[in-house]
Formats: structure tokens, sequence, C-alpha cells
């Protein structure tokens, strides 16, 4: 074992590297940390603080204890799975919408067209992106993977998108990296063969031992078209576990862009990305922004509901509301695009959308392609055909929009005065 730059506990051989940082462990994570470190002698202790400490230290230590480093990654892949399930479980049982923020979305109208000059059936919903041509530009947002139940959650998802001709985003796949047999909870190429699909890990892992190599792995497990890398900032601070050095980020997201042969996107999770923060991603060199914006699934609502202290829950409620909107977002990183000059650089819109009609709102305002992540959870739980059903929904209302706005195909949707903002 060695000690590698980030501070982190690493095995010798470069294949076989896992990071091995003991986080703080979660609500339901708790019950399996202490199972597993039973049979450690000090871990009978009433507050964890002091010993994720010496655990860290006795990890690093040579002779007998280093065995202790499997203790402490076996805990932290437990945390990280069982976190993700806690994820899923709140998001299908808890409200967990924004108490007053919403999407902004509201505040557009399409101006109708009482004679649209238009057969239905001319009306072309189809996209090019990245290489691949979807039915419409439609995305199942990044969500899950690790655990028995996301997998099946991922493989009904992806067959769905498949059958539709839609595109879908990977949940963060570093459980797989860091405990390699969870990785055929991510597997979906078998029933998605032609599916636009994206790769997914936090960015923030750049600061704790990720580099090019961790990402490329991540693409490859999955066979993916692009990489997402997602920027969570708020959700991470508000986790009990979760990883707080966001310094000097930028320049490892660049790394990565030039090390990869295929795209990166970054996207947040639901409080957007600024114009400020577009700017410095384009000059890195991502391919995709997605903004995730605020208005939709709050992480903040989720976290407070694991939240297992009263400080955490409260500090969760006081950001409740929290971000920019998602079409403030989407406005503020198509401007900067435009405004430098970078019109290859895609841009998403996601977070909060709800309906064709907010699909066909993002598309006029000049998105690329448009996410929804939690209602296709609501319906993945049911089966393939509710999702199917709900993505043949969206494109039917889409399209409808589309008609009665005038508008043949996705480029004509984004001419002006197609959309007017009634604010
Ligand atoms: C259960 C669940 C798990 C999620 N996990 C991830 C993830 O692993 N990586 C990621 O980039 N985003 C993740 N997200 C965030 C979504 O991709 C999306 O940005 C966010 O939920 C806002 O979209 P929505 O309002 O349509 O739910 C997750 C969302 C849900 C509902």
């Amino acid at each position: 074992m060695k000690h590698d730059m980030a501070g982190k506990v690493t095995a010798a051989s470069g294949a076989n590297r896992f990071p091995a940082r003991l986080g703080w462990p979660g609500n339901s994570a708790r019950c399996g940390s202490l199972c597993i470190l039973s049979s450690v002698p000090l871990c009978q202790a009433s507050s964890w603080r002091p010993f994720r400490t010496f655990y860290r230290r006795v990890a690093w230590a040579p002779g007998p204890w280093s065995r202790l480093a499997v203790h402490v990654k076996v805990v932290e892949t437990m945390t990280h799975e069982s976190r993700k399930a806690d994820h899923i479980r709140i998001n299908l049982e808890e409200d967990v919408r924004f108490p007053h923020l919403t999407t902004g979305l509201e505040g557009y109208r399409f101006v109708h067209q009482a004679l649209p000059e238009l057969d239905l059936a001319q009306v072309d919903t189809r996209i090019e992106l990245f290489g691949k041509t979807l039915a419409a530009p439609i995305l199942v947002s990044s969500m899950t993977g690790g655990t028995d139940k996301a997998r099946d959650i991922n493989r009904v998802l992806a067959q769905a998108a498949e059958a539709c001709g839609l595109a879908m985003g990977m949940g963060s796949q570093r459980t797989a990296l860091e405990s390699p047999q969870t990785a055929a909870t991510f597997r979906v190429r078998d029933v998605a063969p032609t599916l636009l699909l994206f790769a997914n890990l936090g960015a923030v892992q750049l600061n704790y031992g990720y580099g090019v190599d961790e990402c490329r792995r991540a693409v490859e497990m999955v066979q993916a078209d692009a990489l997402i890398l997602h920027v969570n900032p708020l959700q991470e601070v508000l986790q009990p576990e979760g990883d707080r050095n966001w310094a000097d980020l930028l320049r490892k997201i660049e790394a990565v862009c030039h090390g990869l042969d295929v795209p990166v996107i970054v996207k947040e999770v639901g409080w957007g990305i600024s114009g400020r923060v577009a700017r410095m991603l384009i000059n890195a060199g991502v391919q995709g922004i997605d903004v995730a914006g605020a208005g939709g699934t709050s992480w903040s609502q989720v976290e407070m509901h694991r939240a297992d202290t009263p400080r955490l829950r409260r500090l969760a409620q006081a950001f409740a509301d929290w971000g920019i909107p998602t079409a403030e977002s989407l406005v503020a990183a198509l401007r900067a695009r435009d405004e430098m000059g970078q019109p290859e650089v895609r841009v998403f819109a996601s977070g909060g959308i709800r309906s064709g009609q907010d699909v066909a709102k993002c598309l006029a305002l000049g998105a690329d392609l448009v996410g929804l992540a939690s209602p296709f959870l609501k319906r993945a739980v049911e089966s393939t055909e509710a999702v199917v059903d709900e993505m043949e929904y969206l494109q039917e209302e889409l399209r409808i929009a589309m008609f009665c706005a005038g508008a043949r195909d996705i480029h004509a949707l984004r001419e002006p005065g197609r959309l007017v903002s009634v604010r």
C-alpha cells in the first residue's frame, strides 16, 4: 500500500489502485459500517469523528495494520452504495421539491399560431448529437447504479430510451470504480446497443485521487459516447460524508477534457450553472454543459431527509430555495457560449422539466438537449412500459407544441418571436 498525493490509501499496483478515504457513514450505512468494523478493536466508539482520523492513520501504517485499509475501503464503498440507495428511496417517498423557487419556464409562453400551415405528421422532432440521431432531444438525466435495485432501474430506463430513440445518462460510477463487482449494475449496452449514453463521475473526485485514467475506465465500463462530470458543491457540503475540497478543480477538468477521446460534459445536479462558470468550463475545453438548474428536485431537501443531526437538518433547510432557476441558467450558459464564439459547445437544459411544453420552451430558448430525472425514476419503478408511455407522452406534447407554434422542426422552433417572455 502507498499513500498518494491526495492523501488517500491506494494499492501498489496501478491497475488495482483504489481510493480508500474514509468518509462519514450515512444514516443507513451506519449499521453496515459497524458490522464491518466490529472485528477491529477500537470500533466500539460512541463518537465516529476521532475514529475516522484513527483509521486513516492506521490505514497508512506499514505491516499488519495495513489490512485495516481493507476495512476502510469496505466502509467507504458501503457508504457510497447506501447513499445511492437512500437517494432513490427519498426521491420516491418524500416531497423533495423546492419550497418556493421555480424553473422560471412559467415566465415564457409560445405565441399560438391559429394557422400553422403545417401537417402535424410533418413536424420533425429529430436532432443530431455527438454523432447519433435522436427521435427527440430528450435525455434521461443521470441517476443511479451500484445496487440491485439501481441495476433494475438502469436497465428499464435504458431499454425504454433505446425503444424511443432518446438519450440517457448513467448515475455516478464511483461505486463501480472502487468496488468492481458493482460494475454490472451500470451495464446496459446489451439492451441498448444504439443508445446515446453518457458515463458519469463526480468532478470533485479529481481532487481525491481520480484522473484521466478513472474517467476513461468509467466510459469504457458502460461503452459510453461521452462522459458527464457532475458538479455538486452544495450537496457535498450538506452530506455528512461529503467531499469538501473544491479548490483548483478547473485545471483537472481541463486535463480530462484533453485526455479523453470522447466529449466531456459538465452538469450540475439542480442548482444551475452561472454564466461565469459556463465561461470557465468552455475555456477548459468541455464539449457540453448541462445547466441542471433549480426548480425541480432539490438536493438540499433530499439531504435534509438524510440528515442525522438537528444542525445538519437546519443547514439543509436554510438552502432549500438556493440555486439558479433552470431558465435563467440556460439563458446565461447560452449567452456565454455565443459571446465566446463557441457554437459547437452543446448546452443542455434540465432541472424541473416536467412536461413536453417545458421541453419545447427549453429548445426554443436554445437548448440542444433537455433532461428529466425524477419523472422517469417514478415510472421506472413501475415497468419499462410505464417509462415508454411517459416518453411517448412527452414527445407527443412536444410535437403538438411545435405544431401550434408553427415550427416544422427544432431549428424552426428556435426562430425569434416563437417564444415570448410574459414576466
Ligand atoms: C435518485 C436520483 C439520483 C441522482 N444521481 C445523480 C448522479 O449520480 N449523478 C448526477 O450527475 N446527477 C444525479 N442526479 C441528479 C439528476 O441528474 C438531475 O440533475 C436532478 O435530479 C434535477 O433533475 P429533475 O428535477 O428532473 O429531477 C440524481 C437524481 C435523482 C432523482
